[in-house]
């Protein structure tokens, strides 16, 4: 039988899967009887179904670090609130996108796939993404306006997942991210206040801990060419900085509420969020993720330093500053 690769190639589902077609999807149909049979299917599998959000944050001050962080104990206690809500919107929100994407790279895997065991593992994680998407979905505030601009993070997942490989997504976005999401998703169950969202994310950690361990069996027998080793080792500098950005949403909402921060004022505040001890904490199980996959051999040793840095609070600074003159 043809190898099913010469005859659909991965960059022709590249149109199908640019950003704004993975995350900008309408959220309704406009059909009313297609709108309740999906919200059907959902509930029988949704372990929040008929829940809603009925708190204005899922996390306390302590979980993000601000209990530290003299700017925020100074606030008055209705900012204090506030921030706490816009930092549980941010979270939520983010989750909405990656379960929206998730749906998007499970569809391409399942038609990239070489062996019936394949189809089926991605036919079964495309209905994992769905659920966790509409269990997400019972929580996001009416009214709340989901959005992806502006988040580097969410736009890496979707071009990764709109423009690469198969080896180069299930390296990626199966190994490397879902990995980092295990570690995401389990700490925000440990700090999460809200009991049936708590319930919501032991779900999604669980099938997340599944993807990740599917995609360890199955790119651990890839073969990169020299110019997939290329790309591969661009998207892992790329992941690594962004891990060390996981703190920037929580100084963003400071800049908001304030009005702004001096560049000192900044440092100051990246450093009593402990950001270079956090940093480095990521970074180390990232590595970790890339070697107990076998990953890190692909990436060349004049590299590894790059891909695995772990930025200081100066250097934070520095990189947010960057990002808001663009
Ligand atoms: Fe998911
Ligand atoms: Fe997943």
């Amino acid at each position: 039988m043809e190898n099913i690769k010469t005859t659909l190639d991965y960059q022709t589902l590249t149109a199908f899967l640019e950003q704004e077609r993975a995350m900008n999807t309408k959220v309704e149909s406009g059909q009313p009887k297609l709108n309740h049979l999906v919200n059907t299917l959902m509930a029988q599998k949704c372990v929040s179904h008929g829940a809603t959000r009925e708190r204005d944050y899922f996390w306390d001050a302590a979980y993000f670090g601000m209990d530290q962080v003299g700017m925020y104990q100074a606030m008055p206690e209705e900012m204090k609130i506030l921030a706490l809500k816009l930092l549980t919107d941010h979270n939520l929100n983010e989750a909405y996108y990656i379960e929206k994407t998730g749906m998007s790279y499970a569809a391409k895997m399942i038609l990239l796939s070489e062996s019936e065991e394949e189809k089926a593992l991605y036919s079964s994680i495309a209905c994992d993404e769905a659920t966790h998407l509409y269990e997400v979905k019972n929580f996001l505030n009416p009214g709340l306006e989901a959005t992806y601009q502006g988040n580097g993070f969410l736009k890496f997942i979707a071009d990764t997942a709109a423009q690469g490989s198969a080896s180069i997504c299930q390296a990626v976005l199966q190994v490397a991210l879902e990995g980092h999401g295990m570690s995401h998703y389990a700490n925000l169950r440990s700090g999460c206040l809200d009991p049936k969202f708590k319930e919501v994310l032991t779900r999604i950690l669980l099938d997340e801990a599944s993807h990740h361990g599917s995609g360890v069996v199955i790119s651990i027998n890839n073969q990169f060419s020299d110019s997939e080793k290329k790309i591969l080792t661009e998207h892992m500098i790329q992941l690594g900085a962004l891990l060390n950005c996981t703190l920037f949403p929580i100084v963003m909402v400071l800049e908001k509420l304030t009005g702004g921060l001096t560049s000192d004022q900044r440092t100051k505040v990246f450093e009593e969020l402990n950001a270079s001890a956090i940093n480095a904490d990521r970074l180390k199980n990232y590595r970790k993720l890339l070697t107990i996959s076998k990953l890190d051999e692909k990436i060349p040793s004049t590299h590894q330093d790059q891909v695995f840095q772990s930025w200081n609070s100066q250097t934070c600074n520095q990189v947010f500053m960057q990002m808001l003159s663009t």
